[in-house]
């Protein structure tokens, strides 16, 4: 899907940057990961929902990322930020991603759009904790 010149000129004048219409149109990192090691989906209190799968190596490294979503434009760019971020990192890297760091991938969102980074940002936090819980269950079984 391509926009046409006003559409694109629409979103850069409320304030959407170049690199988050990229991201968002090009659904970077958009689909599932089969047989992940973990996902979760989290709904802010906008109602906007994400949902993350991750595929974790050696119980350290995420190795794949990828999101599906139910929301705004920001949500969607949010979570590709979120998802080119992660791959590669430690979960305890992983965990003190920001939402600055997002904004920083992102170039720039618009006013009103700050806080669905934090959308991104809570999903991880919480997917990464829902690993950590059922590797520790899981220390306790045979
Ligand atoms: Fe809800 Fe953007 S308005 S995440």
């Amino acid at each position: 899907m391509k926009l046409t010149k006003s559409e694109f000129e629409l979103l850069t004048d409320v304030g959407y940057s170049v690199k988050v219409i990229e991201l968002y149109m090009g659904r970077v990192n958009v689909g599932v990961i089969e047989n992940p090691d973990v996902n979760l989906a989290y709904t802010g209190q906008c109602g906007d929902t994400i949902q993350l799968h991750l595929k974790i190596s050696n119980n350290t490294m995420i190795e794949d990322a990828k999101f599906q979503y139910i929301g705004c434009p920001a949500a969607a760019s949010s979570g590709s930020a979120l998802t080119k971020i992660v791959k590669g990192k430690t979960l305890e890297e992983a965990k003190k991603i920001t939402d600055q760091d997002i904004l920083h991938e992102l170039k720039g969102l618009p006013k009103v759009k700050l806080h669905c980074t934090k959308l991104a940002v809570t999903t991880l936090k919480k997917t990464i904790r829902k690993y950590e819980n059922g590797r520790e269950k899981s220390s306790y079984l045979e």
